[in-house]
């Protein structure tokens, strides 16, 4: 499709001003440039939403407000144990910052969550943060920076936070509800996929950034020993398609000892069979997301799918089926907008037992299987991985009708995605920042390997 240059121009004037400074210096994005609804706290810098923002800077030559970023961010960094319930854990990165004018002064003032909705916990920025820093080493090449003492440091303190023994014995992270781009509750405590992928790519950043010495030798034995069981896991025991859903259909229950087939004792009535054997393409599969005791959660979460395919975590062959899926279930998990965050919504009981009745996430909307081009830069990204951007093409092309005339809105709502969302900001920056990466992406695809690993 042919771009109207003026939009592009003035998405980008829009994304220069959302641009916060600290002492003249740039540092990050707000959230939202959206000046018809009361800012709350969109009007700070999250880490997440600034991740598409940061590459896209960094492809444009603009390196600086990046390295300012991770290295200003790296500050708020927990760096010492707590025992205090009341302070946040060592090695945690904030959800989100803004810079405090106080007379002459400016200092960074940061949300671990303690000022959000829900007082949820930002498990996904030290991940984002790790992605991030590999990738601006990758565009830069300055080693030097990942080298130093501050950020070996902080390194370290993100993977003894992540690595260190809790009671479970998963190779999954175990995290509370809320903790990553779906910041609210939406049943996906425990181990879910998003956090999950992030934490793979996390390993592969630490074990490629963390320098060969003896301070790090205890870190990179942890590392090694995860990398492989994370991997296997996700891999075995993550994955849906119709082979599987046979298998787990005929499971038995109440197993014990260590060489049971059905492992976490899933009870095959807790799976929408009826519903799955419909929905799954037959050369379909995705990651399903989240997995515990008697818990399979078999709605396809995007977020985490699109990263495992850019980061390797799903094989080559998984990837192929989950981009199958996504183009054979155009309708559910594209629409109107790409693309849903998850699929399908919960509804009635399941909505007022996992959601608590949250009248945001209500059926087919916001987290609830809402629509959010934020997600477009994964998606396009996971298509040119895998060597399909024809698929990644058609979402863009898709995009690019509505994007401009609906003002960059945050999220749509439907089943399809053709509502702006009901409490959705307009000129949400990184709604504005996925699309225009997106579009940088599918350029010029060699960028893809400032994102991308290989398998492992
Ligand atoms: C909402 C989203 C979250 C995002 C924030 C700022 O809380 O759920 O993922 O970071 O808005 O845009």
């Amino acid at each position: 499709m042919k771009q109207d240059n003026t939009f592009i121009t003035k998405a980008w004037e829009t994304l220069e001003q959302s641009i916060i400074y600290y002492y003249d210096r740039p540092l990050g994005t707000v959230a939202a440039c959206d000046r018809d609804t009361p800012a709350l706290n969109y009007d700070q810098c999250f880490v997440r939403d600034f991740v598409p923002a940061a590459l896209l800077f960094l492809i444009k030559g603009k390196t600086e407000i990046v390295r300012n970023f991770l290295t200003y961010t790296l500050k708020l960094q927990i760096k010492e144990r707590q025992l205090d319930f009341l302070e946040p854990r060592r090695g945690l990165m904030p959800a989100s910052f803004k810079v405090i004018h106080q007379q002459d002064e400016q200092y960074l003032q940061a949300d671990f969550g303690d000022h959000a909705i829900g007082r949820v916990t930002p498990v996904d920025s030290c991940l984002w943060w790790m992605f991030l820093l590999r990738a601006y080493i990758k565009a830069t090449e300055e080693y030097s920076l990942a080298h130093s003492p501050e950020m070996q440091k902080g390194i370290r303190l993100i993977m003894e936070l992540c690595l260190s023994a809790r009671f479970d014995m998963y190779p999954t992270l175990l995290v509370p509800d809320g903790a990553c781009m779906i910041d609210r509750r939406m049943g996906i405590n425990g181990h879910p996929l998003e956090i999950q992928a992030l934490f793979y790519t996390s390993l592969r950043c630490a074990k490629e950034l963390l320098i060969d010495n003896l301070e790090n030798e205890k870190t990179h034995l942890a590392i090694n020993n995860r990398l492989s069981p994370l991997l296997g896991h996700i891999r075995y025991h993550y994955w849906l398609d119709l082979e599987r859903l046979n298998v787990i259909y005929r499971y038995k229950s109440e197993e014990y000892g260590e060489n049971v087939l059905n492992q976490f004792n899933i009870y095959p009535e807790s799976i929408p069979y009826a519903e799955l054997s419909e929905w799954l393409p037959e050369d379909g599969g995705y990651l399903v997301g989240n997995l515990g005791p008697s818990q399979l959660d078999c709605r396809f979460f995007s977020l985490g799918n699109l990263m495992a395919i850019i980061s390797s975590l799903a094989s080559e062959e998984q990837a192929n089926a989950i981009l199958n899926t996504i183009e054979r279930k155009w309708s559910d998990l594209i629409g109107f907008m790409p693309m849903k965050i998850c699929f399908p919504a919960l509804k009635d009981r399941d909505w007022h037992l996992l959601t608590g009745c949250d009248p945001k996430n209500r059926p087919w909307s916001y987290h609830n299987g809402g629509n959010w081009p934020a997600l477009l830069w994964q998606l396009v990204g996971a298509c040119l991985k895998n060597n399909r951007p024809n698929i990644g093409r058609k979402a863009l092309n898709i995009a690019t009708k509505s994007l401009v005339k609906d003002e960059w809105a945050e999220y749509y709502d439907g089943k399809n995605g053709r509502l702006v969302g009901k409490e959705a900001r307009k000129y949400q920056i990184w709604t504005i920042a996925s699309y225009l990466l997106a579009e940088e992406l599918m350029a010029d695809s060699q960028y893809l390997k400032w994102i991308s690993y290989e398998e492992f």
